[in-house]
C-alpha cells in the first residue's frame, strides 16, 4: 500500500478552504492508502501565537480531522510536537537547503512582507516540512495549490540529500485535487480564502452556525450583471460560489450554470448556503460530541506512538548517512 501524509497547522479557525481543497480529499483516500495525517502545531509557532489560544486550536483540529471523517482505525492522527523525530529531521533538512532557495517562496516572501524583524522559522519552515513529509516514505501530499512550491521544493531536497550522503528517501508527489484546489476569499475573490484573514467576512470555517453562513454567503462579492457563470477572469466572485457549490453539492458546473439561467444571485447564494450548512452540521455535531472526550486523547496518543516508532527510523537512517553520533 502507498503512503500518504499532510499536515494542517491549528492557527485560528479551520475555512471552508482547508476542507475543499485538503480534509475532503484524505477522507476519500484513507481508504486505498496507509495515511498520516498531522497537525503540524511547529510550523505554527513560526508566526506570534497565543499559547492558550494554541492549545484549543491544536485540540480543536484534531477534533475536526475525527469530525470530516479521519478514521483512527485507518489513519494515524497525531500532533508534530509529540513526535520529536520532526525536529530532528528538519534540522538535519536545513543542512541541506540552500537559503536562497527558500527565500524565493512565495509564502516566505508573503509572510515576511513589510516585517522588520522576521524569525527564522519562517525561512526554515519549509525544510521543517520536507521532514515531515519525508520521516514516512511517502508518495503522495494531497494539498491546496497553495502549497504546490512547498512540495517541490520537498522533491528537491529529498533528491540533493539521496545523491550526496544516501539514497534513503522515497521522492513525493503532490497530489491537488481537480475542483477547489484554490478557494478564494468570499470579500476579495481574487485573494486565497485564508484563516489568517483579519476580515471574518472572507473566510466561512467549519464551526461556523447556519446565520453566520447565510449571512457570509449572502455578502459574498460578487458583480452586477446578475448571470450565474463561469467566468474567472471577469467574474472571480460568481465562479469562486459556484466552485464551492460544485464540490459540496456534488453537481457539474455546467449543471449549475443551467439550472440557474434566467435566475438571479439571490436565489443562487440561498442555495448554496442551503449546501454549506447541509455539509458542515453532521461535521459539527461529531466535532462537539467529541472535543471533550478522553477517546480524542487517547487517539491522539495512539497516534503519536505509531508516528514514533516509523519516524525514528528514518531519523537513524538520516543520521547514519550523514554521520552523525555513534553507530
Ligand atoms: P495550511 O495549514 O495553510 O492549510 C492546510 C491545507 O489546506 C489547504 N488550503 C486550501 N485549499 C484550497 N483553498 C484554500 N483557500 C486553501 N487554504 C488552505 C492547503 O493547501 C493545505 O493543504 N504548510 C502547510 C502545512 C504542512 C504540510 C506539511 C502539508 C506542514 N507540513 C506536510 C502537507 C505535508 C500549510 O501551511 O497548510
Amino acid at each position: 500500500m502507498k503512503t500518504i501524509f499532510s499536515g494542517i497547522q491549528p492557527s485560528g479557525s479551520v475555512t471552508l478552504g482547508n476542507y475543499i481543497g485538503a480534509m475532503k480529499q484524505f477522507v476519500d483516500l484513507q481508504h486505498d492508502y496507509n495515511c498520516y495525517f498531522c497537525i503540524v502545531d511547529q510550523h505554527s509557532i513560526t508566526v506570534p501565537q497565543d499559547r492558550l489560544e494554541l492549545r484549543k486550536n491544536i485540540r480543536s483540529l484534531a477534533a475536526l480531522y475525527l469530525a470530516v471523517g479521519i478514521d483512527p482505525t485507518k489513519s494515524t492522527l497525531f500532533i508534530q510536537s509529540e513526535v520529536p523525530a520532526h525536529a530532528q529531521a528538519g534540522w538535519m533538512l536545513q543542512c541541506v537547503a540552500y537559503i536562497g532557495e527558500l527565500e524565493r517562496m512565495t509564502q516566505f516572501k508573503d509572510k515576511s512582507q513589510g516585517k522588520d524583524a522576521v524569525v527564522a522559522g519562517l525561512l526554515t519552515y519549509p525544510p521543517l516540512m520536507a521532514g515531515d513529509i519525508l520521516l514516512y516514505n511517502t508518495n503522495l501530499v494531497p494539498v491546496g495549490e497553495d502549497q504546490k512550491q512547498h512540495i517541490e521544493l520537498t522533491r528537491d531536497i529529498a533528491e540533493r540529500f539521496n545523491k550526496k550522503y544516501n539514497d534513503i528517501f522515497t521522492i513525493p508527489e503532490p497530489r491537488i485535487p481537480q475542483d477547489g484546489a484554490r478557494v478564494m476569499s468570499l470579500s476579495e475573490p481574487t485573494k486565497k480564502m485564508s484563516k489568517s484573514d483579519p476580515n471574518k467576512k472572507s473566510y466561512i470555517t467549519l464551526l461556523d452556525d447556519p446565520k453566520q453562513i447565510e449571512k457570509k454567503i449572502k455578502s459574498a462579492v460578487t458583480d452586477s450583471d446578475g448571470i450565474v457563470e463561469y467566468d474567472k477572469e471577469n467574474k472571480p466572485g460568481i465562479a469562486n460560489l459556484l466552485s464551492i457549490y460544485s464540490v459540496l453539492g456534488n453537481k457539474s458546473i455546467d449543471e449549475l450554470v443551467s439550472l440557474y439561467e434566467g435566475k438571479g444571485y439571490g436565489e443562487f447564494k440561498t442555495d448554496l448556503a442551503e449546501v454549506v450548512i447541509t455539509t458542515l452540521t453532521p461535521i459539527q455535531e461529531k466535532y462537539y460530541s467529541i472535543i471533550e472526550s478522553e477517546e480524542l486523547d487517547t487517539i491522539l496518543d495512539e497516534g503519536a506512538d505509531k508516528a514514533r516508532k516509523v519516524a525514528s527510523k528514518m531519523v537513524k537512517k538520516m543520521e547514519n548517512a550523514m554521520g552523525l553520533g555513534r553507530k
